[in-house]
C-alpha cells in the first residue's frame, strides 16, 4: 500500500510545485505532448505535434481557442520583439535561453511562444532557477511549445498567411479500458499458470504413486519441484503482480507519447 501512495505522491508533486512568491518556477509544468491545430486561409486544419515547456502557462485539454500566428521579428527573439496583438509568436531556437525568448514574447504582447528547433528532434524546453531576470515580467509567462524544424517551417508558412493555431494537450481518460484488459490478462495468466501447474503436479503425483505401489520407486516429492505456498501468499502474489503491471502501464504511458514523438510530423500528413 505504501508503495502505491509513494508512487501517487511522485506523480503529483510536480504539478503541486506551482509558481510561488512571484518567482518563475522552472519546473512547474509536467512535460507533455501537445497538438498544434493550424489553419491557414480557408482550408481545413492540419494537426502538428510539439512538446510543452516545463515553465510558462499550461495549455487546456480541448481545442477551441485558436489564436493568430506571427513570425518573431527578430526571428531568434533574443532581443525586443516587434509588437503583436495577442497571438502566438513563432521564433527559432538558438542564441539565448528559452526563458529569455518567452520574456521577449510577453514584452511584445504575445500569448504564446512556438520554438522551432534546429533539427528534427523535440524535447522539453526548460529554464534554470538561477537564471538572472533583467526584464519586468508578469506571471504566468506565455506558454512555450517546441516543434521540430520541419513542423516549424510549415507553421511559419501559415503565419505568413495570417493563419491561426489552436494548442491543446489531449487528456488521457481517467479510466482507460485497456487498464482493465491488462489487469484481466495478468490475472488470467497467473491463474491459468497456477491451475495448469496444479493439474500437472497432480498427474505426476498420481503416476508416481502408481509406480511406487508397483515398483517401489522414490516418493513423488523427491523428483518434483514442489513449492509449498498457502492461499494468502498466492493471493498476495496475484495482487502485487497486478499492481506492478498497472503501475508500469500508468507511468509508462505518460512518457511513451513523448518517446514515440521524436519525429512527430511523421504522424501528421
Ligand atoms: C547570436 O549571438 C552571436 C554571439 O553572441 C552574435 O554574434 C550573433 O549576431 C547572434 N545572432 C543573431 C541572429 O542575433
Ligand atoms: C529546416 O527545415 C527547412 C525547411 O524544410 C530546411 O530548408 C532547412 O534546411 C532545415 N534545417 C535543418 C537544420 O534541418
Amino acid at each position: 500500500m505504501s508503495r502505491v501512495k509513494f508512487a501517487l505522491l511522485l506523480l503529483f508533486t510536480t504539478s503541486l510545485a506551482e509558481e510561488q512568491d512571484g518567482k518563475i518556477a522552472c519546473n512547474s509544468i509536467t512535460p507533455k505532448t501537445v497538438v498544434l491545430r493550424v489553419t491557414k486561409g480557408t482550408s481545413d486544419y492540419i494537426d502538428y505535434y510539439g512538446i510543452l515547456a516545463s515553465f510558462g502557462t499550461d495549455v487546456g485539454g480541448k481545442p477551441g481557442n485558436p489564436i493568430t500566428l506571427a513570425a518573431a521579428k527578430p526571428p531568434l527573439a533574443c532581443s525586443p520583439v516587434e509588437k503583436v496583438e495577442g497571438g502566438s509568436i513563432v521564433a527559432h531556437r538558438g542564441n539565448c535561453t528559452f526563458l529569455q525568448k518567452d520574456i521577449e514574447v510577453q514584452g511584445a504582447g504575445g500569448e504564446q511562444l512556438i520554438v522551432v528547433n534546429t533539427d528534427e528532434d523535440v524535447f522539453t524546453p526548460s529554464c534554470s532557477d538561477d537564471e538572472p531576470i533583467t526584464a519586468k515580467v508578469t506571471l504566468p509567462l506565455p506558454a512555450v511549445i517546441m516543434v521540430s524544424n520541419s513542423t516549424g517551417w510549415k507553421i511559419l508558412e501559415a503565419a505568413a498567411e495570417h493563419g491561426t493555431v489552436d494548442v491543446f494537450a489531449p487528456v488521457n481518460p481517467r479510466f482507460d479500458g485497456s487498464l482493465l484488459l491488462m489487469w484481466l490478462v495478468a490475472v488470467a495468466t497467473v491463474a491459468g499458470g497456477a491451475f495448469w501447474g496444479a493439474y500437472d503436479t497432480k498427474q505426476l503425483i498420481r503416476r508416481s504413486t502408481d509406480t511406487q505401489e508397483n515398483c517401489e520407486m522414490a516418493p513423488a516429492e523427491d523428483f518434483l519441484d514442489v513449492v509449498h505456498i498457502n492461499e494468502t501468499a498466492a493471493a498476495l502474489f496475484v495482487v502485487v503482480a497486478s499492481t506492478m503491471l498497472l503501475l508500469l502501464f500508468v507511468f509508462m504511458s505518460k512518457y511513451t507519447d513523448y518517446l514515440i514523438l521524436v519525429h512527430p510530423e511523421a504522424l501528421s500528413s
